[in-house]
């Protein structure tokens, strides 16, 4: 593989104005998707899973992390931790699909078992048949490899390589931002509020395109003709950006009935709704009565899945009466996401032309974008 150009980096992180896109390759080529694994996805605070899958003390549930096995695994105290998914013996995989653990993680090999914390507990017959201890097999020195990782709206994050600043320090503009939001419990919908849509596109260019409103009135003719492209205002900030509406009206029943809304919410929830992309994978929507995560999970360097979790203000929501509101409002998202399937597949195969260069950005309408292009060149220049 060819080194990075750092003179076609400096394009990208040049001024909006003057600014190239990422080139080709950052599409097209498998190396370069292997070489994001460790520039830009394992210094970061990576979206991997949702806390609502793990309900209860004692629940897991394994994550393929770009290759990598990982656990979630609610502990006795309810906190969530993420562990490597493989056992310190010789490597097996420890937890194969979501399960309620009886006590302990289990190894299904040869039986050594963790505590929910990851200390390595037991190990049985390891010094001959009835001798569960052996001097050379020290348990305080192999429990299980634990990642760094936080929760915030529900979102499990992790940072593998285990050198970014701490979630609370590198993300304060955006929790500040919607401390509102945070502070309230999230009621997910259940299995009529979660879906996923498998994109033939490279992740960055779902990400790019959630950035944006500019092309509302192309590809959403729907949601256009109430929130209109005049009605969207952008945002930048470190580590995240994207776009707002300043004319969010619900109504998800047949009369116009409404959600439940999050409590003590400021006035410009109002009509206010938010779209941030925070970068690089988790992509939110921020409205009075609802809330969603799009966790973007790239599967190739041209194959990604985009996990739809959509969560209530009330728990009242949650039930039979609300169902469906509930269903409207999933599929009216659906909709929305599936018209953008084209659009990011179209230029995937786009990427193909050796003659495209990056692309140009308008200063007025991709500015979130370009903030994205260029977090991701600041990662590899890094
Ligand atoms: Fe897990 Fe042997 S590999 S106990």
């Amino acid at each position: 593989m060819k080194p990075i150009d750092r003179t076609m980096l400096g394009q990208v992180m040049a001024p909006v104005a003057t600014a190239r896109g990422l080139p080709n390759p950052f599409y097209t080529d498998p190396e370069v998707y292997e070489l994001e694994k460790a520039k830009v996805f394992a210094p970061s605070w990576v979206l991997i899973g949702f806390g609502k899958d793990l309900a209860e003390p004692g629940m897991a549930k394994p994550v393929d992390h770009l290759g990598v096995p990982l656990v979630m695994v609610r502990d006795r105290d309810g906190q969530i931790r993420v562990f490597q998914n493989v056992c310190r013996h010789r490597g097996m995989i420890l937890v194969s699909e979501t399960t309620r653990l009886k006590g302990v993680l289990r190894c299904p090999y040869h039986s050594w078992c963790y505590e929910l914390d990851g200390k390595l507990r037991s190990t049985p017959h390891v010094g001959g048949p009835g001798q569960n201890i052996d001097a050379s097999i020290r348990r305080e020195e192999l429990g299980l490899v634990e990642v760094r990782s936080t929760v915030w709206m529900d979102m499990v994050l992790v940072n593998l390589s285990g050198t970014a600043p701490a979630f609370e320090d590198h993300a304060h503009r955006l929790i500040e931002r919607y401390s509102e939001f945070a502070r309230m419990p999230l009621y997910h919908g259940g299995p009529d509020s979660s879906f996923k849509l498998e994109v033939k596109t490279n992740w960055k260019l779902a990400v790019e395109n959630y950035c944006e409103s500019y092309h509302l009135p192309w590809v959403h003719p729907g949601l256009n003709s109430y929130s209109r492209l005049e009605d969207h205002y952008h945002m930048y900030e470190p580590g995240f950006a994207g776009q707002g509406s300043s004319a969010y009206t619900p109504g998800f029943g047949p009369n116009g009935e409404r959600f439940a809304k999050f409590a003590s919410l400021s006035d410009k929830w109002d009509k206010c709704a938010e779209y941030p992309s925070v970068f690089p994978n988790a992509l939110l929507g921020f409205h009075n009565d609802h809330y969603f995560t799009i966790m973007i999970e790239p599967v190739g360097h041209d194959r990604t899945i985009e996990h739809v979790e959509i969560y209530y203000a009330d728990p009242q929501m949650l039930g039979e009466d609300y169902a469906a509101m509930r269903q409207r409002n999933a599929q009216l998202w659906k909709g929305i996401f599936v018209e953008d399937i084209f659009v990011v597949e179209g230029m995937q195969r786009g990427r193909a032309a050796p003659g495209f260069d990056g692309g140009k950005f308008s200063p007025a309408m991709d500015g979130p974008t370009h903030a994205f292009h260029h977090w991701v060149a600041e990662r590899f220049a890094a």
